[in-house]
């Protein structure tokens, strides 16, 4: 199965596709991850991306279709994708299908993740991850089981996003609105949109998901 989560800043689209990943073995493909890792590893891409990402504006859309291009190269063909954070624009959406049919993949579902906007500044400015292995955590909704050990890997040492800051979201949202909601309608004309309440806790937000997948 190849599927989009699709839904605003802050939605769920990383917790949902971790939790795809380890329950159905399926792959996740975050752009936002992909563009970070970049920048972590000192590359002239992540240089050329990181003020761009800071500010909450969108990366070139053949930055970041280069990117899942590649990336779905060295998947074998069994293995499921899980699109999240692309694509975000017209010109990446149609990107995603010629990709996708260059690597015999179809795309099967997008998940829109319904949201109110109110709640989403609260979510990001909480979130941190372990900074060794990623895991996700919130200051309110998802604390560690013991406080300031990581509950995956052990670790001690967490970290915060540099765009995870009250403005930067209201841009990324901005920008969601303006150019990623519009592609919208192209999916839902094909028939292949299923809505899930994003305001859910998380484990209703994945049951639900499920039930979309299962049937
Ligand atoms: P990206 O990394 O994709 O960020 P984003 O779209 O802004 O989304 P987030 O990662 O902030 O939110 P999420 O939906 O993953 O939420 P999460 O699960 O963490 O992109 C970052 C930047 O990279 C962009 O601004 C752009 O510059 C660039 N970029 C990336 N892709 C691009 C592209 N295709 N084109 C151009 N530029 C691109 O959840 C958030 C928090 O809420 C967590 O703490 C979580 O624990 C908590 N939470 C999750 N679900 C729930 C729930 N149901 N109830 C309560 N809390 C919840
Ligand atoms: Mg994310």
């Amino acid at each position: 199965m190849n599927i989009i989560l699709l839904g605003p800043p802050g939605a769920g689209k990383g917790t949902q596709a971790s939790r795809l990943e380890a329950e159905r073995g399926m792959v996740q493909l975050s752009t936002g991850d992909m563009l970070r890792a970049a920048r972590k590893a000192d590359t002239p891409l992540g240089h050329q991306v990181a003020a761009v990402m800071d500010s909450g504006a969108l990366v070139s859309d053949e930055i970041v279709s280069a990117l899942i291009d590649e990336k779905l190269g060295t998947l074998s063909a069994e293995q499921g994708t899980i699109f999240d954070g692309y694509p975000r624009t017209a010109a990446q959406a149609e990107s995603l299908d010629v990709i996708l049919a260059r690597h015999g993949r179809k795309l099967d579902v997008v998940v829109e993740l319904e949201v109110n906007e109110d709640a989403l500044v609260e979510r990001i400015v909480g979130r941190y991850t372990c900074a060794k292995c990623g895991a996700g955590y919130h200051d309110h909704f998802k604390q560690p089981l013991v406080a300031g050990v990581c509950d995956v890997c052990g670790s001690t040492e967490f970290k915060r996003r540099p765009d995870d800051n009250e403005e930067t979201v209201r841009t990324r949202m901005a920008e969601y609105r303006a150019k990623t909601l519009p592609i919208l309608p192209l999916y839902e004309a094909r028939g292949i949109v299923a809505k899930v309440d994003g305001m859910a806790d998380i484990d209703e937000v994945s049951a639900q998901i499920a039930s979309v997948l299962d049937r």
